[in-house]
């Protein structure tokens, strides 16, 4: 019993993790209403009896009221019902608010969570973010409603179970023994219903992956003539995800169905019965019926909710496996910031470093390799396509972490370990990619978005010239100029030049160029580059490219891949 007890706290522990205070809350109050709704039924049972007397349908001797049902006129039990109506009325309100509060705020803060887990994350997963923000959260959230559900009406129940004991203890006896006998069957269906609900998972992800993969593929589906094959084979998944979801439906109406029937026998059943050895008087037996019906209703409720939940459980326990585990990965990235500010060029020492990304550890992109960066040199590394090169940047900055080695930063005669001064590197960092990164909004709050330090508007205009972002000026509104999500208006090469500034602006001792020239023409990158020869003396840049132009700044090249023979 003892252990029982524990497991049923630690149960109800990871159920509090898993699905949050404000839920827990109102789960909590959702007992408080179960048990509330019952009275409201108790009362209305009771006063059942004195109106049949009243109305003269059945006689006053054996009409068996508890103390506070009033029994004075029929105008006075009318009154009584109205009042009982009125608040079972504003419990039902409050009950159907606190259904979606429920399934809103468990929405709310898994959503929460998921982002402090992506954005945690070393290497976060689009599309298992998109997932599980998504369809997941849809999904989990209708077990979270299911869970409510059985908590108010398993209160109900279970009171109302306890009521028809107390007036009718040999009648509820064998109610009892029905309804276990009756519920065999039904919990085979429930374990269908579970087992099928499995599947609707795999098989949703199935469908989500495969639409993705097609996505991002288009254009080569397009030229290989493979559209409508794609279309077909995820018309056929979504199928049999139709199949699956209607076999659920389909066990669920059975399991309505029968409850409901049982129900109806059990009342016929005590009906004829009055209660074996006629237990109780025919008030009472008024009372019961109208309890006993209650009961069941509130039992088939209970059964409903069991199904909803099987179904999205599966759902529900992926969070969980988010909740216990994966929210504890690292939350320092971007750590405590009140450390000072790197204020000149950083040099590194790489020494014996392996690394592989997770699940391929067997091909280490990385195998002992050395590489020394003295402060305000320019390395530029070049060579093929996932060889390896954004890789590097992101293991000098701390950002990934070697399986194995040793990656010294130094700051003057001063050497740290990346991963200790993490922070302070990536603030001293000013970064360019080949993606550029806009957001909706004026032009200067693009340019200052992400930079950590006062400006003026002079330093804005400088280094809008020097990036050769001389096209804002011809804009009517100029800085003020208002820019879409993804910068529609822009060309790549000019919003790869706004980038440009941006990194500017943050006046980096490391300058991060990540193919940030790859969508300029010929003479633009030269002029930039030029731009670069000229201030690149007074930080170490780092730059990653396909094109010949950047070489020109290099004091230090490296080709990848690394086993082939440098430059
Ligand atoms: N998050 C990740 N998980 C697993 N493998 C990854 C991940 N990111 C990159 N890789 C793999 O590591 C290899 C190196 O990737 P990286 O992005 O460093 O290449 P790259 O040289 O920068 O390529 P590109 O020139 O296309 O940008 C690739 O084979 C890539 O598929
Ligand atoms: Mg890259």
């Amino acid at each position: 019993m003892d252990h029982r007890f524990s497991s049923l706290l630690l149960y109800l522990k990871k159920l509090y993790l898993l699905v949050g205070k404000k839920v827990f809350t109102i789960y909590i109050l959702g007992l408080v209403s179960g048990c509330l709704y019952f009275l409201t039924d108790l009362a209305i049972a009771f006063n059942f009896q004195v109106f049949l007397s009243f109305l003269g349908l059945a006689d006053p001797s054996i009409v068996k009221v508890p103390d506070w049902v009033p029994q004075k006129s029929l105008n006075f039990a009318v009154a009584f019902l109205l009042v009982i109506g009125f608040l079972r009325a504003i419990l039902q309100w409050i009950q159907t608010f606190m259904q979606g509060a429920a399934v809103e705020s468990f929405k709310h803060q898994i959503r929460s969570r998921l982002l402090k887990w992506t954005f945690g994350l070393d290497v976060p997963s689009t599309q298992d973010t998109i997932l599980f923000f998504n369809e997941r959260t849809n999904s989990a959230s209708i077990a979270v409603s299911g869970l409510h559900t059985m908590a108010m009406k398993a209160t109900t129940s279970l009171l109302l179970g306890l009521e028809l004991f107390w007036l009718a203890p040999k009648t509820s006896l064998y109610v009892v023994v029905f309804i276990g006998i009756a519920s065999l069957p039904m919990r085979m269906i429930d374990k269908k219903i579970s087992k099928l609900g499995g599947g609707i998972k795999t098989e949703w992800d199935h469908i989500n992956s495969r639409l993705l993969v097609s996505l991002k593929n288009y254009l080569l589906l397009r030229i290989y003539g493979l559209v409508k094959n794609e279309e077909q084979s995820i018309n056929d998944s979504l199928g049999k995800y139709l199949a699956r979801i209607l076999s659920v439906f389909n066990f669920n109406g059975l399991k309505f169905s029968t409850t409901q029937y049982m129900g109806l026998v059990l009342v016929c059943l005590v009906s004829l019965l009055k209660g074996p050895n006629n237990e109780m008087a025919s008030g009472v037996i008024a009372s019961y019926l109208f309890l006993l019906l209650r009961f069941l209703q509130s039992l088939s409720d209970v059964a409903a909710s069991t199904t909803t939940i099987n179904m999205y459980w599966g759902q529900m326990q992926d969070f969980a496996e988010l909740c216990y585990k994966k929210f504890e990965v690292n939350q320092d990235t971007n750590g405590q910031r009140q450390l000072s500010r790197i204020s000149n060029p950083v040099g590194w020492r790489v020494q014996n470093v392996s690394f592989s990304y997770p699940g391929v550890e067997g091909q280490p992109l990385f195998h002992n390799f050395d590489l020394n960066i003295p402060a305000a040199n320019t390395l530029v590394i070049h060579g093929p396509s996932g060889s390896g090169k954004s890789t590097l940047l992101n293991i000098l900055l701390g950002i990934l972490k070697p399986q194995r080695g040793k990656i010294i930063a130094t700051l003057g005669n001063n050497e740290f370990e990346v991963n200790q001064i993490m922070a302070e590197l990536l603030e001293a960092v000013g970064y360019v990619g080949a993606e550029s990164f806009i957001i909706e909004g004026t032009i200067r709050e693009n340019l200052l978005y992400g930079v950590n330090r006062k400006t003026t508007e002079d330093e804005i205009i400088r280094a809008l010239q020097m990036a050769e972002c001389d096209f804002v000026f011809g804009f009517p509104d100029g800085l003020n100029h208002m820019l879409s999500e993804h910068g529609t208006g822009l060309s790549a090469g000019q919003a790869q030049r706004l980038s440009l500034v941006r990194a500017l602006l943050r006046e980096p001792k490391i300058l991060v160029l990540d193919e940030a020239t790859a969508n300029l023409d010929y003479e633009t990158e030269l002029r930039l580059v030029k731009t670069l020869e000229a201030i690149k003396t007074n930080m170490t840049i780092l730059a990653v490219t396909h094109r010949p132009a950047l070489l020109r700044l290099a004091d230090i090249q490296l080709r990848f891949p690394l086993n082939s023979n440098p430059l």
